[in-house]
């Protein structure tokens, strides 16, 4: 570990391309939930949906603008929320708080975020880290770019950041064998998730991710046993590859993104439809996650991307504990990075602030 600017704790985001893949254990699912509309907590299979596969793969034509108008969002209420869901789902879940169970917990875009750091060239990051009864719970800050990013949202782009949620609509069904209802107006704030449990090298972890559909032709039930065994598929939309250059950072930006967020659920398929620019769907291609890397070839390897989450955690949870005011849980670290810089600095904001994301109610109902 470094130090810089006014003995802030620091750590270089370098790692040699060399680096030995970490040990890390098959993630497994060991609970799961839904959120409606209202992004409301319920601890079932509500808003699981079913893979849906057209009966083509081309000549598709789908309008992912279609019944538009009647979209129902939810960028307000998903940006307020912190980790409350993830934490909703622990408690339901009747996991112990504890470092025997899981010495980190966090949501999964979180960890993707951090594994692609090393390759990262336009977004930065803040990440806030607290811990309670030993565990260390990280939760994604927005950057005051990425905020500014959000409100100046035109229409034109909030179109863009729709059409996945529509080609999701066009792929997925909520009882399986049944077609799709795409004249049913996308309400973007629906999701289900499940949460994972993993070891990265010696240190245990729960994430919660969202999942976009199960491959299966009979309705699960609702228990976790048929949730273990559930095969997942990742749905993506990407602008149709029409040059070398388009191609090159399809595999370079995309192609590492989709391996990072699909390696860490344990998901083998992702479907893409490629669109055009007028958000026109004509094709889908299937992607095997595990060959993903060979399609990106040098532009990336995964263990560097592997090596740089284990260092990241290595370096935030040795701050945290070795800081005696992070024994109040309101006590918050920010950790910060913006590409171009070579350095992860934290800082600490000791005692309750705008900062703290555990939630009272969170605190009081861990027992035990
Ligand atoms: P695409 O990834 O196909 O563009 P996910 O693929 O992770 O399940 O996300 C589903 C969709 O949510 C995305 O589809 C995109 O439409 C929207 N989305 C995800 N992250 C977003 C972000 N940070 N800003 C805006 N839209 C986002
Ligand atoms: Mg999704
Ligand atoms: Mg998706």
């Amino acid at each position: 570990m470094n130090s810089i600017g006014k003995n802030r704790p620091s750590m270089r985001v370098w790692v040699k391309p060399s680096a030995t893949f970490p040990p890390f254990a098959q993630p497994m699912v060991v609970s799961y939930f839904s959120l409606d509309q209202d992004r409301r907590f319920a601890p079932d299979l509500s808003q699981l949906r079913y893979m849906h596969l057209p009966r083509q793969a081309e000549s598709l034509g789908w309008d992912l603008n279609h019944g538009i108008d009647n979209v129902q969002r939810s960028d307000h209420a998903k940006s307020n929320e912190r980790i409350d869901n993830l934490l909703r789902g622990v408690l339901a879940s009747g996991l112990a708080v504890s470092p025997e169970v899981a010495s980190i917990m966090c949501l999964r875009g979180l960890l993707t975020k951090i594994m692609t750091t090393p390759y990262e060239q336009n977004q930065g990051w803040e990440i806030l880290v607290s811990k309670f009864r030993g565990v260390i719970f990280l939760c994604a800050q927005e950057t005051p770019e990425q905020r500014r990013e959000r409100m100046s949202r035109d229409e034109a782009q909030k179109r863009f950041c729709h059409w996945g949620f529509k080609f999701e609509q066009y792929m997925s069904t909520d009882q399986p064998g049944c077609p799709p209802e795409v004249d049913m107006p996308v309400k973007e704030g629906e999701e289900f998730c499940c949460l994972f449990r993993t070891k990265l090298n010696d240190r245990r972890l729960i994430y919660g991710a969202e999942m976009d559909a199960v491959t299966s032709d009979v309705p699960l039930e609702d228990c976790l046993e048929d949730l273990m065994l559930a095969e997942f598929i990742e749905l993506k939309t990407s602008r149709k590859l029409e040059c070398v250059r388009q191609e090159r950072n399809f595999k370079r930006f995309k192609l590492l993104n989709w391996w990072a967020q699909n390696f860490l659920v344990n998901v083998a398929h992702i479907i893409c439809g490629f669109r055009d620019d007028r958000g026109i769907v004509d094709n889908i291609a299937f992607y095997k996650v595990e060959e993903i890397p060979k399609l990106a070839k040098d532009l990336w390897v995964p263990a560097v991307c592997m090596t740089f989450l284990d260092q990241f955690l290595s370096f935030a949870t040795k701050t945290v504990r070795e800081c005696p005011q992070s024994n109040d849980p309101f006590t918050v670290w920010r950790f910060r990075w913006e590409p171009g810089v070579h350095f992860v600095t934290g800082d600490m904001i000791a005692g309750r602030s705008q900062y703290s994301f555990l939630p009272d109610w969170f605190l009081s109902s861990v027992v035990g």
